[in-house]
């Protein structure tokens, strides 16, 4: 029998049973998710694993916990690129570490790591300005299938072009192929690029303050956020990071309506870099 289409009204009621769903069954909280791009996700993830219909996925939700590595990785667009945004390393490369090169010691958390990109790329511009020694990189995410593959750093080769022109469009002056070896269709990053990297789950909705970061990049995760979720989150990089700490965010997001924005100043300004003021210049804003 054929299934008559799924109204627009029908199709919210089965999202919110969704999110219910995996809240209870699984306590993860998607509740403050935007909703255009969650309800995307939750369709095609229903089409992925052949249910016919959103209630068909809760019922898998319910009675088969062993997918849910797979539904967090659906639900949560692990897409990244070493480089990503080119002009943005090029910001950190030339104006934040030289900032940071007077700490001893240098505390970064990259939060919602994704398959790891971000977190080498990283790696590879300390590494460059001499700093790698004395930097520990925390890299976060929700999905412990896509921290997985970023301990592995196992990437397609067919990638290595791109990344290539992003690292010189970043200022690199080498040649990205030093910090990989390629094998059939596949490159493995060099290992030794991990030697300061601890990766761990850590969920931004539920779970809190991480370390005391001297920078914290967490580039292209806000976008999926409602308003107040977002707004969550930056109070919680806002209490991780030390006086005259860095935030990074993603190009298309930014501080302008959060509750902590006075607490910041613009860095790196259209390039969504910014400075935690110092406790002095907190009491005269
Ligand atoms: C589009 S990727 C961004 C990757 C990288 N930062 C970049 O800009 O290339 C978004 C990442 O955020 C993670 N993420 C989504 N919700 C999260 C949450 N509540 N807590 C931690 N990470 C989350 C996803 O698992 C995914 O890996």
């Amino acid at each position: 029998m054929d299934q008559s289409p799924v109204s627009p009204e029908l199709d919210n009621i089965e999202v919110e049973l969704f999110v219910q769903a995996l809240q209870r069954r699984h306590g993860y909280d998607f509740s403050q998710y935007a909703p255009a791009s969650l309800k995307r996700r939750v369709r095609q993830l229903s089409d992925q694993l052949e249910c016919k219909t959103i209630s068909g996925l809760i019922e898998r939700v319910m009675h088969e916990p062993q997918l849910l590595p797979r539904l967090l990785e659906g639900l949560t667009v692990p897409a990244s690129d070493m480089f990503r945004d080119p002009v943005m390393f090029r910001a950190l490369r030339e104006q934040v570490l030289p900032v940071l090169a007077s700490y001893p010691q240098i505390n970064i958390w990259q939060a919602g790591c994704a398959h790891g990109q971000e977190v080498y790329s990283l790696a590879i511009l300390l590494e460059e300005a001499g700093l790698y020694e004395r930097t520990q990189i925390f890299a976060t995410d929700l999905s412990e299938r896509a921290l997985q593959q970023a301990q592995e750093g196992i990437y397609p080769a067919r990638e290595a072009q791109q990344w290539s022109r992003n690292y010189q469009a970043s200022g690199g002056t080498r040649s990205l192929a030093d910090y990989y070896s390629a094998r059939y269709n596949l490159l493995k990053l060099d290992q030794r690029l991990r030697r300061n990297v601890t990766f761990a789950r850590h969920n931004l909705v539920s779970d809190g303050v991480f370390c005391e970061a001297h920078l914290i990049l967490c580039r292209n995760v806000l976008i999926y956020f409602s308003n107040l979720l977002q707004d969550h989150v930056l109070s919680q990089f806002r209490d991780s990071l030390v006086r005259g700490g860095f935030l990074c965010l993603g190009l298309r997001e930014s501080l302008d309506y959060a509750s902590s924005s006075a607490d910041f100043s613009p860095f790196a300004g259209p390039l969504r870099i910014y400075r935690l003021a110092s406790r002095s210049e907190r009491k005269l804003a």
